[in-house]
């Protein structure tokens, strides 16, 4: 019986879903529009094909620790790097939750903080953010002062509402529990806590390459925080975690890193000429964002809007089943002719 070999946290969960259609146009996962240019990509595939295949990459990727460190101004001690940054949100729950403890986050937010939270056993507590995608700060200092670990996506998804750096603070000094930023979207914002690392230990911030740096086919992410928290989330990655390829490709695209500032420039413009092109439209409602992506709610079901993109070969996310999300899609921003068309046919679904 399945129920005698597996986990009763893990039976009860969904399985985490990306509804996928045939498309032309993707817009439903918050990646890049833009590949890396052929000439670095060729590099990169010759130096993969001249490594030894045979042989174990570095350890603890020390060459990319060194590059991140230098790019964040940082101490390199105090990085993990993973598999994308769920490998490194996963590794430090592994490191800091057992059953019983308590998570608290906002909601609506990312799936997978409770996803990993129910797997630890953990009890999960979520602090509502209000009509306007806002945080509710009274109660998330009540709900995070005893907690174990808080969590909190900032820029959030799916709302793509950002927290000020001086709430984050309030919310760290708050509390004698880890807090956990994640800044997957941090490139659209340029709001982010590293600046808080060096006083508060208690503070660990995410980052991820699979968004703005265009690299989710490799899966790399990382975290940063105080040197000692490193060591110990270290010990929870498994050995040899990063792959050989991702390793020199990344290594290669961190010297190619000011090209991002500038692509997500031109993403940040273009979602905001989307948001305004659209919230003219009858029966619409686009929230504004300070990321990559943005909700839209319409006088039609999300359903009605998924499929009648997605019939037109525009794949977006259908979040209706999030808690308080029941009338919104998440749109990610595209390429300029990529939105062009997005704008068109919603034009013409009205
Ligand atoms: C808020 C947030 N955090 C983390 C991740 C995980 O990113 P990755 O594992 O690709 O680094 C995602 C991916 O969608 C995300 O939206």
């Amino acid at each position: 019986m399945i129920s005698n070999w597996v986990q009763k946290d893990v039976l009860n969960q969904p399985a985490y879903k990306v509804k996928t259609l045939p498309f032309q146009i993707k817009l439903n996962q918050n990646e890049s529009p833009w590949d890396w240019p052929i000439e670095i990509k060729s590099r990169i595939s010759e130096s993969i094909l001249s490594s030894n295949w045979n042989r174990y990459p570095d350890l603890i990727s020390t060459d990319l620790k060194l590059k991140i460190a230098k790019n964040n101004h940082i101490d390199e001690n105090g990085i993990v790097i993973g598999k994308g940054s769920n490998e490194i949100l996963q590794a430090l729950f592994t490191a800091s939750i057992r059953s019983n403890d308590t998570i608290v986050s906002i909601s609506p937010t990312f799936a997978v903080y409770k996803i990993l939270a129910e797997q630890k056993g953990a009890t999960i507590i979520e602090s509502k953010l209000d009509s306007n995608f806002d945080v509710d700060l009274p109660d998330l200092l009540s709900k995070s002062k005893h907690a174990k670990l808080t969590i909190i996506c900032n820029p959030n998804s799916p709302t793509g509402s950002l927290i000020p750096i001086n709430i984050i603070e309030k919310i760290v000094k708050n509390t004698s529990g880890l807090i956990v930023v994640d800044e997957a979207y941090v490139d659209f914002s340029n709001v982010s806590a590293i600046g808080l690392l060096p006083t508060y230990k208690n503070l660990i911030v995410t980052r991820t390459f699979s968004k703005a740096f265009a690299m989710a086919g490799f899966r790399i992410g990382y975290g940063l925080m105080h040197n000692e928290l490193a060591s110990e989330i270290q010990k929870c990655l498994l050995p040899f975690n990063l792959d050989m390829p991702s390793i020199i490709a990344l290594n290669t695209l961190l010297d190619y890193s000011n090209i991002v500032g500038d692509r997500a420039e031109m993403i940040c413009n273009e979602r905001d000429r989307i948001i305004s092109e659209l919230n003219t439209f009858p029966g619409f409602k686009a929230i504004q964002s300070h990321s990559n992506f943005f909700l839209v709610s319409t006088d039609k079901t999300p359903e009605y809007v998924f499929n009648y993109c997605a019939n037109k070969g525009i794949l977006i996310r259908n979040i209706s089943s999030y808690e308080d999300l029941e009338r919104y899609n998440r749109i990610t921003v595209g390429t300029t002719d990529e939105n062009n068309t997005l704008i068109q046919i919603l034009k013409e679904m009205t």
